[in-house]
């Protein structure tokens, strides 16, 4: 357990959720961008509330922990605090180091500070990193009392107040790092998949899309053919990633049900994707809800090349963006004491 008043550091890393096919439950996380975030936790007196949020960033999100994710993250965790101390062994709530006992919601209130390099609404992962960011740092702030799986249920609070839906796509990879699959949600149950060396090309237009819309024009009604198509790809894809198969990952990249609804809201999206393929990308999509498009490589050659080709597209039409080209983040949310 880190003293009281001690500040820690936290990177928490980007993600870019559905993977194409894996609509909800596949999603991976990057080396960059990233949140910067600091906490700690202090004495509280009586009437303070339990969270502080202070933004340190251009976006001016809510600091009412009710209605930022981190808060609504924290809120979670809060709740179940003080019984799993009442669960927990003397050894566990004393650490080795620092005999301090771990404080109870009573008398514990958490100081955030975030600040977002991750842009609000670009489509990698931006509430769900503030999420999760969070409560790894709470977490670690009271000695790693609670499982990734107990912060991953806490996190997808602040996706449902992000996107008015529960959904972990966003937060597993945040917190465990590396490829992630959601079987379930209730009860959660998160799988960590394998993958070869991959590169990850993510462009950025300069428009907005809400989680919250792209989700609410969605078809509540799939085609029979359509799920055969998509179960094949999504099994494919799993598959690729575990023989380290390049091919079969780069033609499972397809998404016959949720991108031909949501591409229209990005411009140049079909031309972009079509680009990225001749210049050697193995496939690649909408990032979560957009409007981001990534694409995923052999090679740092290609995946540059393919930032090239997304550059000229985007210059070509006037639309400002930012490129990121970058690697699969392996290790999730870190902390620094
Ligand atoms: N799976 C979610 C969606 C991710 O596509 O709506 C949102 O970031």
């Amino acid at each position: 357990m880190v003293a009281a008043n001690q500040w820690i550091k936290i990177k928490a890393p980007a993600t870019v959720a559905n993977m194409v096919c894996g609509f909800d439950i596949l999603g991976f996380a990057v080396n960059n961008p990233y949140d910067e975030m600091e906490m700690r936790w202090v004495e509280r007196t009586a009437n303070e509330p339990s969270i502080t949020i202070i933004n340190i960033d251009e976006y001016q999100l809510p600091t009412d922990p009710e209605k930022n994710v981190a808060g609504a993250a924290l809120l979670a965790f809060l709740e179940e605090l003080d019984e799993k101390i009442k669960e927990s062994t003397i050894t566990k709530v004393i650490s080795s180091s620092n005999t301090e006992k771990i404080p109870t919601t009573t008398k514990i209130k958490f100081e955030v500070k975030i600040n977002k390099l991750i842009k609000p609404g670009s489509g990698v992962g931006s509430s769900a990193a503030s999420s999760a960011g969070a409560v790894v740092g709470a977490n670690y702030l009271l000695g790693n009392l609670f499982s990734k799986d107990d912060l991953v249920r806490f996190a997808m609070n602040g996706e449902k107040l992000a996107s008015g839906v529960k959904h972990a796509d966003n937060i597993a990879p945040c917190i465990f790092g590396g490829v992630t699959l959601v079987r379930s949600i209730f009860p959660l149950e998160v799988v960590s998949l394998p993958s070869p060396q991959l590169y990850v090309t993510i462009v950025h237009p300069q428009i907005e899309v809400r989680t919250a819309d792209a989700r609410s024009i969605l078809r509540q009604k799939v085609l029979l053919k359509d799920a055969i198509k998509q179960w094949g790809n999504i099994a494919g894809l799993v598959a690729g990633l575990m023989k380290s198969d390049y091919d079969l990952i780069g033609r499972s990249l397809e998404d016959v049900i949720i991108e031909p609804v949501r591409s229209i809201l990005i411009p140049g999206f079909d031309e972009l994707k079509i680009a990225c393929k001749q210049a050697g990308a193995l496939g690649g999509g909408i990032s979560g809800s957009g409007p981001s498009i990534f694409m995923l490589s052999k090679s740092k050659e290609i995946a540059i090349a393919v930032e090239k080709e997304m550059n000229q597209l985007y210059d070509g039409i006037g639309l400002p963006h930012h490129t990121y080209v970058t690697t699969i983040n392996q290790g999730g949310v870190e902390v620094e004491n």
